[in-house]
């Protein structure tokens, strides 16, 4: 969905850092030969992603949602020089076409690839992040956050992606639509919540960043 009119859109983008070269070829590949690839993150906000990381230049980064791992390799621009990012993704047949972006960008040995559920790996990570990028399935988000904060430290950013869901959030809720009653409840909790303040941001589908105090 577009929140903004086409041709605003791609006056955004055409003001903003250009997309590199790698991630362009990343996104015609994962359009070939991915299924759903309207989930990757796309130019302007993966220039937002690598923005923010390198302002807030973390040491750690955990990401719930690699993908073809077009996000990670935003975030991975503003990593420290000893920095890493641990990424976690469930369908280990994108274990292939993301290790091989990852060696090409250069950030590769900094880049931990971890198959399988988040909510299983996250637990056994020892390690405090500065940086959460929530991207996975909406119905989680909670039990992400819930999971993730334990792996923080005051002044940490956790991401959270698609919270706006196609503007589903301002509709007649479905009462089969467990996915945007879920993100209605979450979208409620985090700026309720007293670990952290947060703002929502109207980029592509909405992203929310939650500063842990
Ligand atoms: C929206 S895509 C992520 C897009 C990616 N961040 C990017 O920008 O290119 C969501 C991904 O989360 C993965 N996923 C879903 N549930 C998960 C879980 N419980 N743990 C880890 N990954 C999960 C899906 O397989 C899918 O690849």
């Amino acid at each position: 969905m577009h929140f903004l009119s086409p041709i605003l859109e791609s006056y955004i983008a055409n003001s903003s850092e250009d997309e590199p070269k790698l991630l362009q070829e990343l996104t015609r590949e994962t359009h070939l030969k991915v299924v759903q690839p309207r989930m990757i993150t796309g130019h302007f906000q993966g220039r937002v992603l690598s923005m923010l990381s390198k302002i807030i230049n973390p040491k750690y980064i955990l990401e719930i949602g690699t993908y073809t791992g077009y996000s990670a390799l935003c975030l991975a621009e503003g990593l420290q020089k000893d920095g890493e990012l641990q990424t976690i993704e469930v369908n280990e047949e994108l274990h292939e076409i993301q290790r091989r972006y990852f060696d090409r960008s250069g950030f590769g040995p900094k880049i931990k690839q971890h198959i399988g559920d988040a909510l299983d790996i996250v637990p056994e990570l020892d390690l405090t992040f500065d940086l959460v990028f929530i991207d996975a399935q909406k119905v989680n988000y909670d039990a992400y956050f819930e999971a993730v904060i334990q792996k923080t430290r005051p002044g940490s950013v956790i991401l959270s992606d698609n919270v706006l869901w196609s503007g589903k959030v301002v509709e007649p809720l479905q009462k089969s639509d467990k996915a945007t009653a879920v993100l209605l409840e979450y979208n409620q909790k985090l700026k309720e919540d007293p670990r952290v303040e947060t703002v929502l941001l109207p980029i592509r589908d909405g992203l929310t960043l939650s500063r842990v105090l």
